[in-house]
């Protein structure tokens, strides 16, 4: 294989002082891949977007953007943390305006005017002067992932997008991600817990051990694309779920 990762993990691990969060792992994402990493709680997904993101540092081994070190790449990443760090005062409009002036340097006014015309696409038109507190959590989902997508970066960081929501929101929300997702083709790593999430949207799905984070397992995604929700009832899709809630089993050292 000649192609350069967009994404390329060689012999990571984190400790914060004696706490051993993510053991050494090797991992690749290629341009506009989806990739989603599966892994029980606590066991270091958000530790590993933190260190991509430059807010912590890797305790060994080397992160490559593009062949490139991370830390001579810019801040190559739109990052959506795991809660969804909405600024309470600011009005939905300006909370995305939010990801162009910090990607664009923008005026709080110029980012607006961008920002507006971001909302249709998000079905947030009509709720673009509300406050977050008025907003349900599906909205406020909406709100964030805008706002990380107003960046205009191609590589995105997404924590449990859909976390907090109930079984019909989020579906929703996860095939409107694909539709949003398929117009530019984005390089993605998403975290979840939820197996049947990382069906629907990935091209590849990594799955976590138990802390320290190791990689038990590794699967391509057999689906065609756009996912449907019916595709999930199929044998293909099926036989994955299983077979990824048999390797989040044995990471978690539990016999099934
Ligand atoms: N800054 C930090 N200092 C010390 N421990 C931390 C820090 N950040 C995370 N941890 C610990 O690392 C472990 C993994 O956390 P996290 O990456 O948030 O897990 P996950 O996202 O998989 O649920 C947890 O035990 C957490 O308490
Ligand atoms: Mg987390």
């Amino acid at each position: 294989m000649t192609k350069i990762p967009a994404i390329s993990l060689r012999r990571l691990s984190k400790s914060f002082g004696d706490l051993d969060v993510l053991g050494v792992m090797d991992l690749d994402v290629g341009r506009g891949e989806f990739v989603s990493i599966l892994g029980p709680s606590g066991c270091g997904k958000s530790t590993l977007l933190s260190i991509l993101s430059g807010i912590e540092e890797a305790t060994t081994g080397e992160i490559t953007i593009h062949g490139a070190p991370l830390n001579q790449s810019g801040q190559p990443f739109a990052w959506m943390p795991q809660n969804d760090a909405l600024l309470p005062w600011r009005t939905v409009v300006d909370n995305v305006g939010l990801g162009y002036q910090v990607a664009g340097r923008l005026s709080k006014r110029a980012a607006r005017d961008q920002a507006r015309l971001l909302l249709p696409a998000f079905g947030l038109e009509e709720f673009s002067r509300a406050l977050p507190y008025q907003l349900s959590g599906g909205m406020r989902q909406r709100v964030a992932l805008a706002r990380t997508i107003a960046q205009g970066r191609d590589m995105l960081l997404l924590d449990e997008p859909f976390g907090a929501l109930d079984a019909i929101t989020r579906t929703e929300l996860q095939l409107w991600l694909e539709q949003i997702w398929g117009v530019d083709r984005p390089t993605v790593i998403l975290i979840t817990h939820d197996v049947r999430e990382a069906v629907l949207l990935s091209d590849r799905i990594y799955v976590f051990s138990d802390r320290p984070a190791q990689i038990v397992a590794e699967f391509e995604v057999p689906l065609d694309r756009p996912r449907t929700i019916e595709m999930l009832a199929g044998a293909q899709a099926t036989q994955l779920e299983l077979d990824l809630l048999r390797a989040l089993h044995v990471g978690s050292g539990d016999t099934p």
